[in-house]
C-alpha cells in the first residue's frame, strides 16, 4: 500500500487544478465586435423600443428561450437579480410566505424580505439535497404564496410534483435554477417547470459572463412584469395601462451588451460544455464505484444531472473516521473536497434579525448533510481530463485503504472536522 500524503507519502496528484475557463476567441471576437459598436447597453428607463435593451440583450434572450423551449426568456444582470425580480413578479406582499430550501445560496432565501415576505425553510432529501415535498406539503399554510425549489448542484428538485402542489394551491413554483442548465426530469428542461425559471451567468456557472443571470417563463404577463421589474417599470405603467402592475417598484436589473455578447456565444457551446462536464462527473462516480462509505452522487430516475458539482455522501460509521480528517487526506493527496456546502441558511443572523420561520428542528437532513454526510467536488471549478479524473478516484481509493492509518490524527484536534 502507498504511503498517504498526509504521512509523508507521494501525493496522487502534485500538480495544482487548473481554474475552468472555457472563455476563448469566439466570446473574445463578440465581446470586441460589441466594443467597436459603441453601444455598450441599449437601454433607457422609458417606453419605447429601448425599454427592452440592446441588440445583444436580445438576441441572447431569443436563443435562450429557443435553447430552453420557453415562451419569454428575460435577462437580468444576476440570478440575484432574477429571484427578486420573480418574487416580485409573482405579487409577493408583506406578511407572504416563501417556502425555501435551507441548503442553497443566500439569495434565495433572503428573496422574500424584498417584498416583505417571510421565508420558511423546509427540508431537504437526503440523496438529491433538493425540497422534500413531504415537508414541502405539509408546511403550506393559507399564507403561502409561492414555493422556490432550487436545483442543487445541477439535480432537479421534484418540479414535477412540486408544480402540480403548487397548481393545487394556486399558489406560485419559482426554480431557482442557477445550478442546472439543461438538467432535466422526465425529459423536460429543469428552469422551465416552474411559473418561472432563474438561471445565473456568474463565473462559476457552467454558462458564464462575468455576471448575469436570465428568467424563463411561459407566462406572457409574468414576462411583462419581469421586466417592468428589470428596468425601472413605474415610468411605463401609463404607457401600457397596466394597471396590475402600477405598485411594482422598478429596479436597475440590467445586463450590458457585453456580457450578453459574451452569454450568446457561450449558450452556442452549451451543449457541448455540460455533456463534457456531465462525462467528466459520471467517470468520477463510476471511478469511486464500490468504496464502502461513500456515496457517489445520486441521479434520481428520469433526470440528467449536470454537475455543478459532485455531491457525494460520506458515512462515517463505515469508513471509521471522521468526514473532516479524509477530507484532510484528500487534501494532501492534491483533491480539494468540501466537507458541507454551505451552513444551513437559517443559521444567518438576517434571517434571526428578520421574521423567519423554519430552522434545525424542522430540517434535520440538512443538519446532517451540513455537519456529517456531505462531502462536494467543486467540478465546475476546475478544467479536467479524463486522465485527472482517475487521479482523483485512485486518491479516493488510496485514502479508503489506508483509513486505519488516519486514526492516528487524533480525533481532538480535529474535533472541528467532524
Ligand atoms: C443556487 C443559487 N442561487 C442563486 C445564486 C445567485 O447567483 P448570482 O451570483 O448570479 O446572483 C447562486 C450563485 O451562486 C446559486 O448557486
Amino acid at each position: 500500500m502507498s504511503r498517504l500524503a498526509i504521512f509523508g507519502g507521494k501525493p496522487e496528484i502534485d500538480t495544482p487544478f487548473v481554474p475552468y475557463n472555457r472563455i476563448g476567441e469566439a466570446e473574445r471576437e463578440a465581446v470586441l465586435g460589441t466594443l467597436e459598436s459603441g453601444l455598450l447597453s441599449g437601454y433607457i428607463g422609458a417606453p419605447g423600443p429601448e425599454f427592452e435593451g440592446g441588440p445583444e440583450v436580445q438576441e441572447l434572450e431569443s436563443l435562450w428561450a429557443g435553447m430552453f423551449n420557453t415562451a419569454h426568456a428575460v435577462a437580468v444582470n444576476s440570478a440575484t437579480s432574477g429571484l427578486f425580480a420573480a418574487l416580485g413578479a409573482c405579487g409577493i406582499s408583506p406578511g407572504d410566505e416563501v417556502i425555501v430550501p435551507p441548503y442553497s445560496m443566500s439569495a434565495t432565501a433572503v428573496a422574500p424580505y424584498v417584498y416583505g415576505g417571510i421565508p420558511v425553510f423546509v427540508d431537504i432529501e437526503a440523496d438529491t439535497f433538493c425540497l422534500n415535498i413531504e415537508c414541502v406539503r405539509a408546511t403550506i399554510t393559507d399564507r403561502t404564496k409561492a414555493i422556490i425549489a432550487v436545483n442543487l448542484f445541477g439535480h432537479p428538485a421534484r418540479l414535477g410534483e412540486l408544480r402540480a402542489l403548487a397548481d393545487s394551491h394556486g399558489i406560485y413554483l419559482v426554480e431557482d435554477n442557477a445550478q442546472a442548465p439543461l438538467a432535466t426530469e422526465n425529459g423536460i428542461l429543469c428552469g422551465t417547470i416552474g411559473h418561472i425559471g432563474v438561471f445565473s451567468l456568474n463565473r462559476h456557472k457552467h454558462i458564464q459572463t462575468g455576471e448575469g443571470g436570465v428568467c424563463t417563463t411561459d407566462d406572457a404577463d409574468l414576462a411583462f412584469r419581469l421586466k417592468l421589474i428589470r428596468n425601472h417599470g413605474e415610468n411605463l405603467i401609463e404607457h401600457y395601462s397596466a394597471q396590475s402592475a402600477q405598485d411594482l417598484v422598478g429596479f436597475n436589473y440590467r445586463l450590458s451588451e457585453l456580457s450578453a455578447a459574451i452569454g450568446r456565444v457561450q449558450l452556442n457551446r452549451a451543449k457541448e460544455i455540460i455533456a463534457e462536464r456531465e462525462a467528466f462527473a459520471l467517470r468520477l462516480s463510476v471511478g469511486v464505484l464500490g468504496i464502502p462509505g461513500l456515496i457517489p452522487p445520486h441521479v434520481r430516475e428520469g433526470c440528467r444531472h449536470t454537475f455543478y458539482a459532485w455531491p457525494m455522501r460520506y458515512d462515517r460509521n463505515v469508513v471509521g473516521v471522521p468526514r473532516g480528517v479524509f477530507i484532510q487526506a484528500m487534501a494532501a493527496e492534491g483533491v480539494p473536497l468540501n466537507g458541507g456546502y454551505v451552513p444551513p441558511l437559517y443559521r444567518l443572523p438576517i434571517f434571526a434579525a428578520r421574521e423567519s420561520r423554519g430552522g434545525a428542528t424542522e430540517c434535520p437532513v440538512t443538519e446532517r448533510m451540513h455537519s456529517s454526510e456531505e462531502v462536494g467536488f467543486g467540478i465546475c471549478a476546475f478544467e479536467l481530463s479524463d486522465r485527472l479524473v482517475d487521479h482523483i478516484a485512485a486518491a479516493f481509493h488510496k485514502v479508503y485503504e489506508n483509513r486505519a492509518e488516519l486514526e492516528r490524527l487524533s480525533t481532538d484536534s480535529h474535533a472541528q472536522l467532524t
